[in-house]
C-alpha cells in the first residue's frame, strides 16, 4: 500500500475514509502520519467524484496526541525555522467537508486534529482532553482558539489549565461535538460514512459555499460576515444547480444536479 500510517478507502463511491493507523502509538501524530494524512485528504478533495470525507481512529483512540517522543528533544530554532506543526492547518482549508468519527481518547493534537474537522461525531467512549499543561506546553495545533469558539472561555481555561479529560456526553452538552452516537468505533463510522453519502448527494457547489460561510463566522466580524455570505448566496444564482433546485422544488420531483 501506498502509506504505512493511515489506511484509505472507498466504503462508499462517494465518499473517502480515512482510517489513522498507529494504533502501538494509540494513533500519536507524527510527521509522517500528517504528511500521509494531508495528501490522502488532498487528494480526496481534488477528486471530483468524491463528496466528502470521514477521519476516524481506532475503538481505543481517535489520536493521542502529537508524537511526545518526536517532539521531545526539539530545540526552539529547529522548531521556529522548519515551521514545526505548520501543516497541520492545510487540513482546515480543504473545500470538501471532513467529518471526524472520534472513539476514545482525542487528546492535545487529536483533540485539535478533530477541531480542525468540519463535523465531530462521538461514539459514548469519546474522550477529549488539552493535556499539553502536563507536558509543559500549550496546544499548538489551534485547540485554545477554536475550543473558545466552539465551548467559550472558561471552559476551555478549564480544559487547558487542568489537561483533565472531558467525557462525550460532555462534550456533546458543551457543542464541541455534533452528537452521540451509536455504542463504539463501527458504529460512530457507519454514521459518518451515512452523513457523508447524504452530503455528497447534495449539489457540491453548495455544499463548498455553505462550508465556506461557516467558517467565515470564526473570522469576520458580524457585519463583514453578513455581506459575505450575502455575496455568496447571491452568487449562487448563476449556478445551473440553483435552477435545478428550486425547479425541482416547484415541480414535486427530485433535483439532478450536475455540479454546476
Ligand atoms: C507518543 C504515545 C502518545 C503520544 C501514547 N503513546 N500517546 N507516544 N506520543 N502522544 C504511546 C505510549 O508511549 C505507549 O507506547 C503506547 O502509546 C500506549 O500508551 P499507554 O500510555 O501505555 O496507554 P494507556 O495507559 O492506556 O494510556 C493512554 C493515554 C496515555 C492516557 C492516552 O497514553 C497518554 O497520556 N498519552 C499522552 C497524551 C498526551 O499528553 N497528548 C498530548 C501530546 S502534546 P509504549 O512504547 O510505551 O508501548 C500535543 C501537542 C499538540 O498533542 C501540538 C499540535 C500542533
Amino acid at each position: 500500500p501506498k502509506y504505512e500510517y493511515i489506511v484509505v478507502s472507498r466504503p462508499e463511491p462517494s465518499v473517502v475514509l480515512v482510517t489513522l493507523n498507529r494504533p502501538k502509538a494509540l494513533n500519536a501524530l507524527s510527521s509522517p502520519l500528517f504528511e500521509e494524512l494531508n495528501e490522502a485528504l488532498e487528494q480526496a478533495d481534488r477528486d471530483d467524484s468524491v463528496g466528502a470525507m470521514v477521519l476516524t481512529g481506532s475503538e481505543k483512540a481517535f489520536a493521542a496526541g502529537a508524537d511526545i517522543k518526536e517532539m521531545k528533544d526539539k530545540q526552539f530554532a529547529d522548531a521556529y525555522k522548519n515551521k514545526f506543526l505548520e501543516d497541520w492547518g492545510n487540513l482546515s482549508r480543504l473545500r470538501k467537508p471532513l467529518i471526524a468519527a472520534v472513539s476514545g481518547f482525542a487528546l492535545g493534537g487529536g483533540c485539535e486534529l478533530a477541531l480542525m474537522c468540519d463535523i465531530i461525531l462521538a461514539s459514548p467512549t469519546a474522550k477529549f482532553g488539552q493535556p499539553e499543561i502536563n507536558l509543559a506546553v500549550t496546544p499548538g495545533g489551534g485547540g485554545s482558539q477554536r475550543l473558545v469558539h466552539a465551548i467559550g472561555k472558561s471552559r476551555t481555561m478549564e480544559m487547558v489549565l487542568t489537561g483533565r479529560m472531558v467525557s462525550a456526553q460532555e462534550a456533546s452538552d458543551w457543542g464541541m461535538v455534533s452528537r452521540v452516537v451509536g455504542e463504539g468505533e463501527a458504529e460512530v463510522v457507519k454514521e459518518a460514512v451515512k452523513m457523508a453519502k447524504g452530503i455528497s448527494e447534495k449539489s457540491q457547489i453548495a455544499v463548498q459555499a455553505c462550508k465556506e460561510v461557516v467558517n467565515a463566522a470564526h473570522e469576520l466580524n458580524l457585519a463583514e460576515g453578513l455581506r459575505f455570505e450575502r455575496r455568496i448566496f447571491h452568487g449562487l444564482f448563476a449556478t445551473n444547480d440553483q435552477k435545478e433546485g428550486m425547479a425541482a422544488f416547484a415541480e414535486k420531483r427530485k433535483p439532478n444536479f450536475t455540479h454546476s
